[in-house]
């Protein structure tokens, strides 16, 4: 048996040096550790052997065993290793010109900074997994407050929450940069909504802060027709209608005159000539002391530009859905350069 053992495992070794395929060495190793393997035969009569033998004969097979599927799995990671060796990224092959564009929302977003860092505005980011804190509370929406309906929320195990706007940027840049302030923080934003053609629980907002000493909606008023201008080339109307959001006071709801059929009114704008686009407001002077600014020395301005809607407007894009839903062929069809 012992020598039938060695012929074995000197077999199974050459057999492993020749095979140069995953395919083959699994074949190896079900011939020579398979259930119906000689050496399974061999443990099954291991009974009928006298002590002195049963030891003798076990121990080798075991060693023999062990060491055939060491070698077969070397040999298996050898062979993995020069295979992804074979794939990695050659840098010197030619590009496609079919590499894909940046994202609509992504452009739009790009645009609206640029704009915004000639006024000097920085760029500011925050977590999308929020505190209550920093989403509501800070914002003077107090915990029963009823605007906290309007933001279906998503609420984590960890008593944490998907923020729902970005207007939690302006609390923590107040907290980390004090006043005065001018910042603009983009970013993904999360509400439970269900969806359809104007409904994602997954949106993209930017939120504009500036706080200073004698800071007026005449400023508000400025900034926001820069940045249309800048983003249609052309001046655009606006106008500001009455809105409420505990965080500013007066609040509004700004209006730009519909870019898609000039003010006659199109499917767009809902036939109004005129179409919402971003809700904004003097801060509120609970939320600047909250923040540790003094009310009566600074004022300012916030707004939440809806970067997924203004991407619809600027592409015409009628379905919103589209813009998350990572279809090639969809955003293909938007037809940016
Ligand atoms: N964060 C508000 C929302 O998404 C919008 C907003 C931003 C309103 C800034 C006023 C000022 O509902």
């Amino acid at each position: 048996m012992i020598e039938k053992l060695n012929i074995l495992r000197e077999k199974a070794q050459s057999e492993i040096n020749v095979s140069n395929d995953e395919q083959s060495l699994l074949k190896v190793k079900s011939t020579y550790l398979g259930k119906d393997s000689e050496i399974s035969s061999i443990m099954k009569q291991l009974k009928d052997l006298s002590i002195e033998e049963k030891k003798q004969v076990g121990q080798l097979s075991n060693e023999i065993k062990n060491e055939i599927s060491n070698l077969i799995k070397e040999k298996l990671s050898i062979i993995e290793a020069n295979s992804s060796k074979k794939i990695s990224f050659d840098h010197t092959m030619p590009v496609s010109d079919d590499t894909g564009t940046l994202h609509p929302i992504t452009i739009v977003a790009e645009e609206v900074v640029k704009i915004l860092k000639k006024m000097g505005f920085i760029i500011v980011t925050g977590p999308e997994m929020e505190s209550d804190y920093y989403n509501f509370e800070g914002l003077n929406i107090a915990e029963n407050h009823p605007a906290r309906d309007m933001q279906d929320t998503y609420w984590l195990e960890n008593g944490k929450l998907l923020r729902t706007h970005t207007s939690p940027c302006q609390v923590r840049a107040m907290e980390k940069y004090g006043a005065p302030l001018r910042i603009a923080a983009p970013g993904r934003c999360f509400r439970n909504e269900d969806l359809d053609a104007c409904h994602e629980n997954t949106f993209f907002q930017l939120e504009g802060m500036v706080i200073d000493k004698e800071v007026s909606i005449n400023n508000l008023i400025y900034v926001m027709k820069n940045i249309l201008k800048g983003i249609y080339n052309k001046d655009v109307e606006v106008r500001l209608r009455p809105g409420f959001f505990p965080f500013v006071e007066p609040g509004f709801e700004l209006d730009i005159k519909c870019p898609i059929c000039d003010g006659k009114g199109c499917p767009t704008c809902k036939n109004s000539g005129w179409s919402e686009l971003c809700p904004c407001g003097m801060v509120h002077p609970k939320v600047l002391e909250a923040s540790g600014i003094d009310p009566k020395v600074y004022s300012g301005f916030a707004f939440g530009i809806g970067l997924t809607r203004m991407a619809m407007f600027k592409y015409n894009i009628a379905d919103i859905r589209v813009l998350n839903s990572g279809n090639i062929n969809s955003l293909k069809q938007i037809g940016i350069e």
